[in-house]
């Protein structure tokens, strides 16, 4: 089956991983060596913050509306997409889960690419709440600490699947 890359995702995908391939992000030493003899302490700034619980119930309950009034239009009430765009489920876990890529990378691209007609409409806190919500339907689970734009909680957040 072929996954459907569009070209504005592909952008995102190919700006991030030559960021890493760059070392742009790796202020750490050994970077070119994942899964190698990396120290633990390595993993310090990698770990997902609050134990994986990255965002609240009530602002992901402010996303759902979010959702429904700038979003659903095209990717339907239950994010099952639209014309094969889903934004739950293993297909769009894995247009995601690609070494490099973290969160950041997600909400950069939502931000600047959606709504497709009028990108950048929302407020940032919108976009935030949004992409909290998005979590949560994939199942990532919610915790006392609201999702925020800090650089370091987003990019030690990934997209992938969840138990
Ligand atoms: C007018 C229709 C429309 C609206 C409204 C819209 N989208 Fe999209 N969305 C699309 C289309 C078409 C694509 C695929 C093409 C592209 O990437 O530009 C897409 C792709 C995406 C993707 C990438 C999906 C993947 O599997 O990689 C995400 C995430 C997304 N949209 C989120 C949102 C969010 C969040 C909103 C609301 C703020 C939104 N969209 C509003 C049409 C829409």
């Amino acid at each position: 089956m072929k996954v459907i890359h569009t070209s504005r995702i592909s952008n995102i995908l190919t700006a991030a991983l030559l960021a890493s391939a760059c070392g742009q992000d790796a202020d750490r030493s050994g970077g070119g060596q994942p899964g190698g003899d990396a120290p633990a302490v390595a993993n310090e700034s990698t770990a997902p913050p609050g134990g994986g619980k990255v965002y609240t119930e009530t602002q992901a309950a402010r996303g759902q509306t979010a959702y429904q009034n700038h979003c659903a239009f095209c990717h339907l009430d239950d994010l099952s997409g639209f014309r094969g765009l889903p934004l739950t489920g293993p297909e769009f876990i894995a247009r995601w889960n690609e070494p490099g890529v973290t969160l950041e990378n997600f909400l950069s691209f939502v931000t600047s690419a959606m709504p497709q007609e009028e990108p950048g409409t929302l407020r940032p806190q919108e976009y935030l709440d949004v992409v909290a919500y998005i979590l949560q339907a994939n199942g990532y689970p919610a915790g006392d600490r609201e999702l925020t734009a800090e650089p370091s909680v987003l990019r030690a957040i990934r997209i992938e699947p969840q138990e």
